[in-house]
């Protein structure tokens, strides 16, 4: 299921490059840093404050809608070694990208980045001892949502290039599918979107976006139902 699609590859205002769609105008980043925005919104808003505000957890696990690029699996990676956790990174791409057209990210010498890669599709696989990874060549919208996911990133393309993503009932199964006190983050903040993330259930922040980058984004929290 692979796309015909002209890929290119562009740089973005932190040094970082990112991938460009020009039929669907589309980025696979943030034009203002692709670096700096996994790193805030993803792995510092949804992953590490999961772990800070879950001391006594060590074992965490991930969901990403949108394996693109690879980029925020590599950097979870990285801060699951830097901070000694258990992570198992479960993601899902319905067009996996060739080494091709990955290779200009700038990434490729990254043991680690080849590594993510070179690993095959649907099946668990232990990258070190400090990382699981489980790609799934699938569509997001039919596959079946990991149980018990304690973080997830929702990294799909914007709601304007694709709405389909952006349902109530994507969001509801997710949201079903977390554990209690789970954490979804995403760099989109468009009204509909929290309303949407309210609607389903998820106590919804308006958090501040990466520096020099979007103004807020979203971090969405499954708290406890308190039963009467
Ligand atoms: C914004 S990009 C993700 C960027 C990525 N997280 C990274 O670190 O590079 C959105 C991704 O969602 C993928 N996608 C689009 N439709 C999908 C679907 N129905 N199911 C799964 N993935 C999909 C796209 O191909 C694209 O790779």
């Amino acid at each position: 299921m692979q796309h015909n699609r002209i890929i290119l590859p562009e740089k973005t205002t932190d040094g970082s490059h990112t991938l460009y769609i020009p039929e669907l105008d589309e980025h696979y980043h943030s034009v203002k840093g692709a670096l700096t925005e996994s790193l805030h919104i993803y792995c510092g808003l949804g992953l590490n404050h999961f772990v800070e505000t879950h001391c006594d957890k060590m074992y965490v696990n991930v969901f990403e809608v949108g394996f693109g690029t690879g980029l925020n699996a590599l950097l979870t990676m990285e801060m699951a070694i830097e901070k000694q956790l258990q992570v198992h990174y479960t993601t899902v791409e319905l067009y996996p990208l060739t080494w091709e057209q990955l290779s200009p990210l700038g990434y490729s010498e990254s043991v680690g980045f080849q590594q993510i890669h070179q690993l095959p599709w649907e099946t668990e696989e232990r990258v070190n001892e400090h990382f699981i990874l489980h790609k799934l060549h699938k569509d997001v919208l039919t596959m079946e949502i990991p149980h018990e996911i304690d973080v997830v990133y929702f990294d799909a393309f914007a709601p304007e290039k694709q709405p389909e993503l952006w349902c109530e009932s994507l969001l509801q199964c997710i949201y079903d599918h977390m554990a209690e006190d789970g954490v979804l983050t995403t760099y989109c903040a468009k009204g509909a979107v929290r309303r949407m993330l309210q609607q389903v259930g998820f106590k919804v922040e308006r958090l501040q976006g990466p520096p020099g980058g979007k103004r807020e984004v979203l971090r969405a929290l499954k708290v406890k139902q308190v039963l009467n």
